[in-house]
């Protein structure tokens, strides 16, 4: 079913709005701050905070106008559904169907990054699950998140605090920069833990589906809830994560990606013969090592002894990219296993492949 009408009209979408911008602490946020947070959430208005995956854009997750403010926000396709945030298992059964693998999946990994989909419950409106009956949830691993949630005694529905088809934001400035005038509050508690989002999983006993990577790998799902699957191809027409099928986490430029020394070398040279005007490459410490005294600039996005580092600073690199005003980005790609399958589905889409 073609699901229009659940944007805001033209009007509201221009509409500018003054934003409140409080600086929290990340361990032990002020609670004067996350009582008027709360009240804003409780009124129906947007409040972005921060996870440790990546920033959300939150709003009462059981008010459809309120949730329609988010897609107005960020200019979001209507037929993407939003990921619903609770303080624990109890919140989660209020709205929805919470069965025993589910359980259990949320006792292994909550709070965490994994958002898991499950049939949804009538007080959850159409608005919020783009018209599906399931409903994804999840239990942030943060004390602003948490307390935000708590205090307002709402679960929270939150897509990524960035403009729709930008990379989502891992630092406060960058929710700043994407929704100033757009959202009604902005707590900023520095740069996130994780910074990617969180791995969505379609719960179905025996046959769970790895609807996107993230935080949460494929192996450690599997000690829970057996063999994980992942997407078919046939599923690509009608997808199962409706979010899956846009261009996301897109730089301006044009972004190349290379394996290894020759691979990177060679788009070196294609950008250059191209005569492209600002050239940026993303690589490790190891690998700039290989690139000693090239002219275009270098981004050190982490080393390959802890790909987590990788994670944490892809965002925040590929929107550098963008104030640098890059055209052309070479970044360096990675084995797509354990958080390098979240890494390497992050940076296809970059790269423009679906
Ligand atoms: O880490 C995260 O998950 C962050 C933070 C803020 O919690 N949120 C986030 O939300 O990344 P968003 O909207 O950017 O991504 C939500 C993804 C989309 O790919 C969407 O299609 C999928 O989850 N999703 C949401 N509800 C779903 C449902 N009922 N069935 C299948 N996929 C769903
Ligand atoms: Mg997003």
């Amino acid at each position: 079913m073609a699901v229009t009408g659940l944007l805001l009209p033209k009007k509201h979408k221009e509409m500018k709005m003054e934003t409140v911008y409080k600086i929290v602490d990340a361990q032990n946020p002020d609670a004067v701050c996350i009582q008027q947070a709360a009240k804003l959430i409780q009124k129906g208005e947007t409040v972005a905070f921060p996870t440790e995956t990546v920033y959300g854009l939150g709003a009462n997750a059981l008010d459809a106008q309120a949730c329609e403010k988010i897609f107005a926000a960020k200019g979001r396709p209507g037929d993407n559904p939003l990921i619903v945030h609770v303080t624990g298992i109890e919140q989660a059964k209020k709205i929805a169907h919470v069965d025993e693998l589910a359980e259990a999946l949320m006792q292994a990994f909550w709070p965490g990054p994994l958002s898991l989909v499950l049939p949804k419950k009538e007080c959850v409106p159409m608005a919020v699950t783009a018209h599906l009956n399931t409903v994804a949830i999840r239990c942030p691993n943060h004390a602003v998140a948490l307390a935000l949630i708590r205090e307002s005694g709402l679960p929270i529905a939150a897509p990524s605090a960035n403009l729709s088809g930008k990379p989502s934001p891992t630092w406060g400035s960058h929710v700043f920069a994407d929704l100033r005038g757009k959202t009604a509050m902005i707590l900023d508690a520095g740069p996130v833990e994780i910074g990617l989002e969180s791995t969505v999983l379609l719960v179905k006993p025996g046959n769970c589906v790895l609807l996107r990577p993230g935080g949460i790998e494929k192996d450690q799902l599997e000690t829970i809830c057996g063999p994980v699957f992942l997407p078919q191809a046939k599923d690509k027409e009608k997808p199962a994560a409706p979010g899956m099928k846009y261009k996301h986490y897109a730089p301006e430029g044009e972004v190349k990606l290379g394996c290894n020394q020759e691979e990177i070398e060679h788009w070196l040279q294609e950008g250059r013969k191209k005569g492209a005007k600002k050239i940026i490459l993303l690589l490790t410490e190891e690998m700039k090592v290989a690139f000693p005294s090239l002219p275009e600039e270098v981004i050190v996005f982490g080393t390959e002894k802890d790909l987590r580092t990788v994670a944490h600073n892809l965002f925040a690199a590929l929107r550098q990219c963008d104030m640098e005003q890059a055209d052309y980005i070479i970044a360096q790609s990675f084995a797509a296993h354990g958080i390098g399958q979240a890494i390497m589905n992050r940076l296809q889409k970059a790269a423009g492949k679906k």
